[in-house]
């Protein structure tokens, strides 16, 4: 087993961006690590998460969890290792689930942590299709978007964490599954290795007209995770009845202002009258409890049997992550998006 260390790296929300963040909103520092008190262990980063909702955290404005203090530890799923051990349920050697954020170490008290197979051949799945994002494909798409077999299901963000599982579900159900990515290499993944019957990038012209086409009898099921201009081109194209599960809005993170243009809210209500649509807002860590014990099963089965496809986008060294992170922003990771902070 490595010494403990004595130091530690993490990187802080130096500051809170408006509109787009930036690399000095971000602060490289270096900590002397306490000993451990009895009860607590140390845990190594091994993998860490980056995800969308971390832009949230670095706002103050109000939100469903609290903002990261300035000059804290930026918030992060971790697969990490137990380094050293003062705990009775926790032995070094061991692979845990954490949040230790964007830092090579943190000390625990063992709370929210949920032990992985130490032989796992990649733990880093646990951060993404075995994880919070697959968890979210698999209750969004399931229990609110309600697919049933012949009916026309869209994604966008159609090759990341999120988006690869609902489609891919979404065909395990036999519907038609249909993707809207950044670019011609994200929809040919989509298609070509993931399944689905079609992928529209999002940055060609005509988004509307070509979706219109992808899906010839309208949608049924569109799962949301990023709003403004794909949401706009999917609205028209709604079935009477369609399910809209709102899990993300990630176009409009970093915005400041309202979207330009006409107000959209009456179109909007007016659709969802007219066509007596449901839409549904949900936040992931309300349905832990009920469900994740059966997708954690369920989704293993259909990986072994390669009926479900993961791609990782993995970048090296924790000090990229500020950079990897504000590229995910902006449509640059192609697959879920992890930092390798250390070797197994
Ligand atoms: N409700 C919940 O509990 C919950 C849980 C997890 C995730 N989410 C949400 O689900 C969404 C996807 O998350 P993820 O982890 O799967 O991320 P991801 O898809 O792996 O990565 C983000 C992707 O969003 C797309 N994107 C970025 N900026 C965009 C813009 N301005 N307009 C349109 N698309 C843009 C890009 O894909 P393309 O370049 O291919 O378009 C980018 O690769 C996010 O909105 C996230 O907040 C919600």
């Amino acid at each position: 087993m490595p010494q403990t260390p004595q130091v530690n790296r993490r990187i802080v929300l130096a500051s809170r961006p408006l509109g787009a963040p930036r690399a000095e909103h971000f602060r490289l520092e270096e900590q002397e690590l306490p000993a451990l008190a009895a009860g607590q262990l140390l845990l190594r980063t091994l993998y860490l998460s980056l995800d969308p909702y971390m832009r949230g955290r670095m706002s103050d404005a109000p939100s469903y969890a609290p903002a990261v203090a300035l000059g804290a530890v930026m918030v992060g799923g971790t697969i990490s290792r137990v380094q050293a051990s003062q705990h009775p349920h926790f032995a070094p050697g061991e692979l845990v689930l954490a949040s230790s954020g964007w830092q090579d170490y943190a000390v625990s008290d063992g709370t929210g942590l949920r032990k992985l197979d130490a032989q796992m051949p990649r733990p880093s799945l646990a951060l993404g299709v075995l994880g919070m994002p697959g968890f979210t494909a698999y209750v969004g798409l399931l229990d609110i978007g309600q697919p049933k077999p012949g009916e026309t299901v869209v994604v966008a963000a159609a090759s990341g964490a999120v988006g690869a599982v609902v489609g891919q579900i979404a065909k395990l159900q036999g519907c038609r599954a249909v993707g809207i990515a950044g670019g011609a290499d994200k929809c040919r993944f989509v298609v070509d290795e993931l399944g689905f019957d079609a992928c529209i990038d999002r940055r060609a012209s005509e988004l509307e007209q070509r979706l219109a086409e992808a899906c010839p009898q309208g949608i049924d099921v569109y799962f949301e995770t990023v709003g403004g201009a794909v949401f706009d081109a999917v609205l028209p194209l709604l079935q009477v009845h369609a399910r809209v599960p709102l899990c993300g809005l990630i176009a409009q993170y970093n915005h400041t202002d309202p979207a330009p243009g006409p107000d959209r809210l009456p179109r909007l209500a007016r659709t969802l009258l007219t066509k007596r649509i449901r839409m549904q807002g949900f936040i992931i860590f309300e349905h832990y409890a009920a469900r994740f014990e059966e997708f954690l099963t369920q989704m293993n089965r259909w990986l072994a049997d390669g009926r479900l496809k993961s791609r990782e986008d993995i970048v090296e060294g924790l000090e990229r992550s500020p950079q990897a992170f504000i590229g995910l922003l902006q449509g640059e990771n192609f697959g879920k998006l992890v930092v390798r902070v250390a070797e197994q």
